[in-house]
Formats: structure tokens, sequence, C-alpha cells
């Protein structure tokens, strides 16, 4: 583990990364940084003016180098978005440059969820309520192989965030 000190947090679409990133940040007493807002930042748009203007490819590359970029950042909890870890070399980057924590949830969980906001994302935000079951089982299925690299994985809602603030500093040995 490099001294610079970073968690990434990964997981798919509507799972609480950013919640639970903000709230480990603060139980850590570090800074949080939100992936897909400094996408935003950079290029000056939402991320679903970036999908419908540039396409998704640019959008991958965009990504793939603003995650590199943040490399100057330290004690940082960093949100990524639900496709962050399954494109380029992006796992393997994060792998190497700080702790990776996979937040689980079922496909059920995922559907409820994100029906409430699928509007705001650009790959699913046309799908039908059962179509929407099927396409998370789907994509579910095929991201999990790089989830699963994660070196801590959590499950569910309910995160105990002071169990996990001192998993990570105990797995960090700060
Ligand atoms: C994406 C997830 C989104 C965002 C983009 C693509 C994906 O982030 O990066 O719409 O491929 O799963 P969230 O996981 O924060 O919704």
């Amino acid at each position: 583990m490099p001294d610079n000190r970073k968690v990434y947090i990964i997981g798919f679409m509507g799972s609480g990364k950013t919640t639970l990133g903000k709230k480990l940040a603060s139980a850590l007493g570090w800074s949080f940084l939100d992936l897909d807002k400094k996408i935003e930042e950079k290029a000056g748009k939402s991320i679903a003016d970036i999908f419908s203007q540039d396409g998704e490819e640019f959008f991958r590359k965009t990504e793939s180098e603003t995650l590199k970029g943040l490399e100057c950042e330290t004690n940082t909890v960093i949100s990524t978005g639900g496709g962050t870890p399954c494109y380029s070399d992006n796992m393997d980057f994060m792998l190497n440059a700080g702790l990776t924590i996979y937040l689980k949830l079922s496909p059920v969980q995922l559907r409820n969820r994100l029906s409430e906001s699928k509007g705001e994302r650009p790959l699913i935000k046309n799908l039908g309520k059962d179509e929407l079951l099927f396409f998370i089982g789907e994509k579910l299925h095929s991201r999990e192989e790089w989830y699963n690299k994660a070196e801590i994985c959590i499950e569910g809602i309910d995160v105990d965030i002071m169990t996990l603030s001192s998993r990570v500093k105990l797995t960090l040995n700060t």
C-alpha cells in the first residue's frame, strides 16, 4: 500500500457510492471527491450531455484521464462511476493507487433505488421497470468481474461507518 492514502468506492449505479464516500471521508477526517463531478467540471457539461453530444467512448476516455489525474490527491475518499473499474486499465490503476471498496447491492435493491433517479443516467433513462431489472442483472453480472477485485467488499444499504472506517484504518495501517 503506497503512502498516499486514497480510498476508491466502486459499485453499480445507484448503489449509494457518493453517500457512503462522504460518510467515510468524514469518519476518517479526510476529503471527499466525486469522479463524475470532476468529469463534469473538466468537460464543462453534464454527464448526460457528454453522452448525448460526444458519445460514450469520449466519456470513457475522459473518465480514465480524470481518474488518473487525481494522483496528487491524498487522504481522500473518491466515489467513482458505475463503469469506472470496467474500462481501460482503471481497476488496476486504483488497486495500485489506493484501497478499493466495493459497495454491493442486489439487482432488486438496485432497481428499487434506480427507478427513482434513472432520468439522470444516460444508460438507463429509457428503460421501463422490467427492462431495468433485466439490464441491471446482465450488466452487474458482466461488471462483477472487475468489482470483485476490490480489496474490501461491503454488502447492503445499512453500512456501519465506524466499523468500515476502523477496517480502512487497519488496512492502511494508520
Ligand atoms: C455509469 C455510471 C454513472 C456515470 C455514467 C456511466 C455507468 O455514475 O459515470 O452515467 O457506466 O455505470 P453513477 O454510478 O454515479 O451513477
